[in-house]
């Protein structure tokens, strides 16, 4: 059941299985963006808190070590474990998600579920991670021998914050490596708590270590640190370019980046309207549109275009905003003040550049992040509104003729992580999906993403791949 009123259980910095102060002893706050109050001091990680963290999960990770010497199928049981205890107090996080990060209820709910399952994927995986033996030249016998990294630096954003937790946790619990986690300083709380629950499930200390605190000074920390082995970093592009760099000045270590977006969803002439309204909706308002994959740019031949905008509208229009506590209701507030000034900039720039407005197009009520769904039609490839990862509740509708034209427009970005197309023809389905620029293409659908499959960016939406 949805609950404000929560026992905050954890502020401190979780290192070799303990919770302790930060050197400096400095905190910072936390808020709640549904009314920009403090729910709680966090304890501000910054070098000389890495270097302990660091320096316990290189302990962990020493050959010989208790995290070591577990047999495969042991980590395996670890990680089900950990999954268990998530499972067990899913009110509570799902809560505490809410209060953090302003997302309604029930999505924390579901995130949670997600997170569960990422974990019990990763969790099969433990013992099923071979080498191969190498037909060689010679009287030579050779095999390959797959090792863990060792300590690696994960550093999240606020988007998701449990399940991009899980998504970083899960490959390096299940392959060996012993972790020093990140979360981003607006939403830590869920983190510090996942972190208490993996001591309970019996994970060895030192394997596990949550720093909360600030990217210039904790998270560039970990970016530049040399004895971390390898960055998993999700958040914006910008930052990315900061880990890369950081990585290649200190160790060159190895760096995965999953990093902003500006996803294009193509409704063909030959869609259903109602249901292409519906995917598209979700595309984009989903989790407030603050989603790396959201579909932001929504494509619509010029046959049923009038129709779609209508429809788009009564849509947007519709969605249930307010109180993530409350029954019923889709869209919280934007998770920071930061954020929220930027999407309303971003809106201005589309009325001013001339997009027509069809909806919203300002702040929701008196307090809090809160934004008005926004329908924006008209729009042209140029204007910032098109081209600008909005992550926000900004719907932008593009008119075009071709599927080849939509193809070639869909691919004039820098960005590349997801695209999505809505047609009955699978010949136009498989040329899409083949010519677009994209990690995941999803058709009849948006945002269908399983465990099972990988999730990750072209272009400066990043490389390597989750999942
Ligand atoms: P950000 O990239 O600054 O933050 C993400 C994480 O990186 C946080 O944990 C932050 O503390 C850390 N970080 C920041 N500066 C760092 C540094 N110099 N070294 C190491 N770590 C650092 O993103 P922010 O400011 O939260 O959002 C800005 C924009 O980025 C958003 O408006 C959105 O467009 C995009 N974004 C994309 C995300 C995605 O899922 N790909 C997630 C979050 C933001
Ligand atoms: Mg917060």
């Amino acid at each position: 059941m949805a609950n404000r009123n929560l026992l905050i259980k954890y502020t401190k910095l979780f290192i070799n299985n303990q919770f302790v102060d930060s050197a400096s002893g400095k905190t910072f706050p936390t808020l709640n963006p549904a009314n920009e109050k403090k729910i709680a001091d966090i304890a501000e990680a910054d070098k000389t808190d890495v270097d302990h963290a660091v320096a316990a999960a290189r302990a962990a990770f020493k050959i010989g070590s208790e995290w070591r010497k577990l047999d495969a199928s042991a980590r395996g049981k670890l990680i089900n474990k950990l999954a268990s205890l998530i499972e067990r107090d899913t009110e509570y996080i799902a809560n505490l998600e809410t209060l953090d990060n302003g997302k309604p209820y029930g999505d924390s709910v579901f995130d949670i579920a997600c997170a569960i399952d990422t974990f019990h994927y990763y969790a099969g995986w433990c013992d099923k991670i071979h080498g191969s033996t190498v037909p060689a030249d010679g009287e030579l016998f050779s095999m390959t021998l797959r090792e863990p990294v060792g300590v690696v630096g994960q550093i999240i954003p606020w988007n998701y914050p449990i399940l991009m937790l899980a998504w970083k946790w899960g490959p390096a619990l299940a392959t060996g490596c012993t972790i020093v986690l990140k979360p981003a300083e607006q939403t830590p709380l869920t983190a510090l708590y996942v972190a208490a629950l993996s001591k309970e499930a019996g994970f060895p200390t030192g394997v596990i270590n949550v720093l909360t605190g600030y990217g210039p000074t904790a998270g560039a920390a970990i970016s530049s640190h040399p004895d971390i082995n390898k960055v998993a970093f999700t958040g914006s592009t910008e930052v990315g370019r900061l880990i890369l760099a950081a990585a290649a000045k200190s160790n060159l270590k190895r760096v995965s980046l999953e990093l902003g977006g500006k996803s294009p969803l193509v409704i063909c002439s030959d869609a259903d309207v109602d249901e292409a309204v519906q995917i598209a909706h979700g595309a984009v308002f989903n989790n407030h549109g603050q989603n790396c994959c959201a579909g932001s740019r929504t494509f619509v031949h010029e046959d049923v275009y009038e129709e779609f905008v209508k429809k788009a509208v009564v849509e947007a229009t519709n969605r249930k905003v307010g109180d993530p506590f409350a029954d019923g209701i889709q869209q919280g507030p934007q998770v920071d003040d930061k954020l929220f000034n930027k999407v309303l900039s971003l809106i201005e720039a589309g009325k001013v550049e001339g997009a027509k407005l069809e909806c919203g197009g300002d702040r929701w009520g008196k307090e809090g992040y809160f934004i008005q769904p926004t329908v924006f039609s008209n729009v042209t490839d140029n204007m910032r509104i098109a081209k600008e990862e909005i992550f926000g509740p900004v719907q932008s509708i593009i008119k075009f003729k071709t599927l080849e034209e939509a193809i070639e427009r869909a691919n004039d970005t820098s960005y590349g992580l997801a695209a999505g197309i809505v047609t009955k023809d699978i010949n136009t389905a498989l040329i899409f999906a083949q010519s677009v620029h994209a990690g995941s293409v999803w058709v009849n659908c948006y945002d269908a993403v399983t465990p099972q499959a990988p999730f990750g960016g072209y272009k400066q939406s990043g490389f390597g791949r989750e999942l």
